[in-house]
C-alpha cells in the first residue's frame, strides 16, 4: 500500500502540508543555494526548470506509493522556508527515509525541529510506520545535531555510500523506532 498523504500538520509556527508546483519560486530560493545543498546529494538548482524537473521526479516517485514530499510554510509570512519528505517507504518492513532542507536565512531557529517533530509523529501514529531513518554527511553537523534532538540513533557509519558533486561521501544511518520515540509536543492541538 503507498503512504497515504495526511492532511495539513499545523505545529506553533509551521505547517507541513504536500508540495505544489506553485511553491517552485520559494523552493528555487532554498535549493539554488550552494550552502544549501553542500552536504546534500544533489546539484544545487540553477533555474526554475531544475524546479519543474525535480517536481516531476517527485510526482512520480509519490504516485508509486514510495514517497511523500512536503513544503514547510512559515504561517506568519505564509512562505515556503523548508522541505522535507519521506521516501524509499518499504511496506513490508513499515519503514522510510528522512529528508529534509531549511532556507538559509531561517537555520538555527528550530524550524527543522518543529517541522520534523511534526512529521516523525504523524509518521509513527497516523501512517502507521514503525520505524525511521536518515542518512547524514558527517560533516553536517547540524543535521545530526537535530536528528539527535529528536531522538534518532546514530547506527554507523556507511563508506563512500553516496557520490555527490564529482566525489564519493561516507554517511552516518541514524535509526528511530517507534517503540523508543517519545512524542513531540509541538504539534498545535496535541
Ligand atoms: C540541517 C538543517 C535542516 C537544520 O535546520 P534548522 O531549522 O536550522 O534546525 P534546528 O534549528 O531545528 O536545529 C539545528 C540544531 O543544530 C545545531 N547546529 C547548527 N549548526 C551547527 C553546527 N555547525 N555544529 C553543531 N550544531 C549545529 C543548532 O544549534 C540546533 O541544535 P540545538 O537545537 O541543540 O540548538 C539546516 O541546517 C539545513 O537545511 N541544512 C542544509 C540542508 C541539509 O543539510 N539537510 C539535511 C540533509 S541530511
Amino acid at each position: 500500500m503507498a503512504l497515504a498523504p495526511p492532511s495539513p500538520i499545523d505545529t506553533a509556527r509551521l505547517q507541513v502540508r504536500q508540495v505544489s508546483e506553485d511553491h517552485l519560486p520559494a523552493l528555487l530560493g532554498i535549493n539554488g543555494d550552494p550552502e544549501v545543498t553542500k552536504f546534500l546529494p544533489y546539484p544545487t538548482w540553477n533555474s526554475l526548470t531544475d524546479g519543474q524537473a525535480w517536481f516531476k521526479r517527485m510526482q512520480l516517485i509519490q504516485e508509486s506509493g514510495a514517497a511523500l514530499q512536503f513544503v514547510v510554510i512559515d504561517k506568519q509570512t505564509d512562505q515556503a522556508v523548508g522541505t522535507c519528505l519521506l521516501f524509499r517507504h518499504d511496506e513490508g518492513s513499515a519503514r522510510a527515509e528522512l529528508g529534509y532542507v531549511v532556507a538559509r536565512a531561517c537555520w538555527g531557529r528550530g524550524y527543522m525541529h518543529e517541522a520534523l517533530g511534526a512529521l516523525v509523529a504523524c509518521a509513527f501514529t497516523t501512517m502507521g510506520l514503525r520505524r525511521l531513518e536518515a542518512e547524514v554527511d558527517p560533516r553536517n553537523a547540524a543535521s545530526g545535531r537535530l536528528l539527535q534532538r529528536l531522538g534518532f540513533v546514530r547506527e554507523g557509519l556507511l563508506r563512500e555510500r553516496w557520490v555527490d558533486k564529482g566525489e564519493a561521501h561516507d554517511v552516518e544511518a541514524y535509526g528511530l523506532l517507534k517503540r523508543e520515540w517519545t512524542g513531540s509536543a509541538e504539534v498545535a492541538g496535541r
